[in-house]
């Protein structure tokens, strides 16, 4: 079984990172991790686009900026960790995600215009920290309805630890909570 990690913790002795790991070695498998803060991975731009477009035109996705795409599209389980920021993510998880979907890789159109997921996966967790408490998660929001859309995972599992910053909370507790959430989902 191929497990996708997908890192997006940025701070270090990250707690979100603490509860992902704990969630993927609980998981087993073949995994591959990708840390995102480490990757050379930079916004999509004009000539990314244009090289892309032609690359995806003549069917030749041997060039490595597909290298994410088959990751993603090759995984049985796909695993994010994503801290809480502003409402959402760190951005560098959206550049991810625009690095991904690629057309005729990770996902096509029927005859109908309906859109058909290339993907193996048919899980993905979801995992995130907040300092305080968010119910308007847009960046949770946000990858369920990729996945649910394009990706064809309806599987979708939300693992949320909350109140991390706020004084008098006992941190400790807190994770500990996460990870029976987890142990009940793994
Ligand atoms: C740039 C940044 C933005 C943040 N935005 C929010 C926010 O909108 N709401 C919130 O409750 N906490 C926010 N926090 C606090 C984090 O969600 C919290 O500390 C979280 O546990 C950080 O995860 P980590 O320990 O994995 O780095 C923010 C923290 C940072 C560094």
């Amino acid at each position: 079984m191929k497990v996708l990690y997908i890192n997006s913790c940025i701070r270090e002795n990250s707690r979100t990172k603490t509860l992902a790991d704990y969630l993927v070695n609980k998981i087993g498998g073949n995994v591959k991790e990708i840390v995102l803060s480490k990757e050379k991975i930079s916004p999509v731009d004009s000539a990314f686009l244009q090289k892309r477009d032609k690359l995806i035109s003549e069917g030749n996705f041997n060039d490595e900026m597909f290298s994410y795409a088959k990751d993603f599209a090759e995984a049985d389980v796909i695993v994010v960790a994503a801290p809480y920021w502003d409402l959402s993510f760190p951005s560098i998880l959206k550049v991810f995600f625009e690095h991904i979907n690629v057309l005729k890789l990770v996902f096509d159109y029927s005859d109908k215009g309906e859109i058909v997921s290339l993907c193996k996966a048919k899980k993905l967790y979801y995992i995130t920290t907040k300092g305080g408490y968010g119910p308007d998660d847009f960046g949770f929001r946000y990858i369920e309805a990729l996945s649910k859309t394009f990706y064809g995972i309806r599987d979708v599992v939300l693992i949320n630890a909350e109140g991390l910053d706020i004084y008098g909370n006992n941190v400790e507790d807190i994770l500990a909570k996460a990870k029976e959430d987890i142990d009940k989902v793994v």
